[in-house]
């Protein structure tokens, strides 16, 4: 079974073809980081006007790289929710087009779904698990029954953790992405400032990064700061919630396998904490390649590849939504 993917939810344009048995076989991805970057964010009206012109040709270079004949693709499989509308129309868009050209069947998969799901493409976890969903537009808690089957735990209540990441740079003049740029920034610098860590101690599942940004921002205001300390004492702050709260939800459903994904997963700080309480067999985490932590096409067709063995295919004029809860996703046209 292969399936060719579309990812068009942000600023990445990406595209994989991807066998159930072969694994991935080809992938293309084309960041509109550079185009965003004087803005210090997402745009969405460029982002959607980049995804247009760079995916027929994206698409033409995945198939000379490849040798690929699109014609042994099964179905398409793409991103319909959640995401910036307009970014997500475009991608659609150029699914139903494949779809109709090849007379393939439509496959709608979930972003986050996605994410949770990159973990195997290299190694599966057995169900249940944990997923710590940390990107740039969610940080959220699932308890994972089962493909399909997602129980939401908590998540924040303000501020995706990588927003954060990149408000906290812009505050600093850093660039965009911020989250790389503080990351190798923290590694140089020591976590000297006192930061908040909000609703650590609250007995819920939920999280609040808001308050620590504007804690940045004040230092940043009052001039004379180390940018390398700061990064390192954000961060450590950042890091300090994400694990206090993973663990409240290790304690409360008696589940230690963790799936960490979702762009923030690439940080190496991150990578190393979990790591080290995998090794105390305090938690089980699964996290995986950088390269599939940030956003990408292989993840969806793997979700997507998951959902078509379930019989799940789209209608034809079906819509993107900009935030299609992912408890609700696991129901649709099942
Ligand atoms: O999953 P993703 O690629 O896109 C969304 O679905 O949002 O996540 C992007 C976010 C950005 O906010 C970016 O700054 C953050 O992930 N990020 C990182 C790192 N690499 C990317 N945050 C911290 N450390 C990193 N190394
Ligand atoms: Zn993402």
């Amino acid at each position: 079974m292969i399936t060719l993917a579309v990812e068009t939810s942000c600023d990445e344009t990406a595209l994989a073809i991807y066998s159930d048995k072969e694994g991935i076989i080809g992938e293309v991805l084309l960041s509109q980081a550079k185009v965003h970057e004087q803005f210090g964010g997402v745009v969405p009206e460029l982002s959607a006007r980049e995804h247009t012109k760079n995916l027929l040709p994206l698409l033409k270079v995945l198939l000379d790289r490849t040798g690929f004949d699109l014609k042994r693709v099964d179905f398409i499989s793409f991103t319909l929710t959640p995401g910036l509308i307009l970014s997500l129309v475009v991608g659609v868009s150029f699914a139903k087009a494949l779809a109709y050209t090849l007379k393939k069947p439509l496959v709608p998969v979930h972003h986050l779904e996605g994410h949770i799901y990159s973990v195997f493409v290299e190694r599966p976890i057995e169900e249940p698990f944990l997923a710590l969903v940390v990107s740039g537009g969610h940080t959220d808690l699932y308890l994972v029954e089962g493909f399909g089957k997602y129980r939401f735990l908590g998540g924040t209540l303000d501020d995706a953790v990588g927003e954060s990441y990149d408000k906290v740079a812009r505050l600093m003049g850093l660039g965009y992405p911020g989250g790389p740029i503080i990351d190798r920034l923290a590694r140089q610098g020591e976590p000297k400032y006192p930061l908040p860590r909000p609703m650590i101690d609250d007995p819920s599942l939920n999280m609040s990064f808001s308050g620590l940004k504007t804690a940045v921002r004040k230092i940043v205001e009052g001039g004379n700061y180390s940018k390398e300390d700061l990064s390192a004492s954000f961060q450590r702050a950042v890091l300090d919630v994400l694990e206090a709260k993973l663990l409240k939800a290790v304690e409360l459903t008696g589940v230690k396998r963790v799936a960490v994904v979702g762009g923030v997963s690439a940080n190496s700080e991150l990578r190393e904490r979990f790591q080290k309480l995998t090794e105390k067999g305090i938690i089980s985490a699964y996290i995986p390649h950088p390269r599939l932590s940030t956003d990408n096409a292989v993840m969806i067709a793997y979700a997507g590849i998951e959902r078509f063995k379930r019989g799940i295919t789209a209608p034809e004029d079906i819509n993107p939504e900009p935030n299609i809860p992912l408890e609700t996703f696991g129901r649709y046209w099942s």
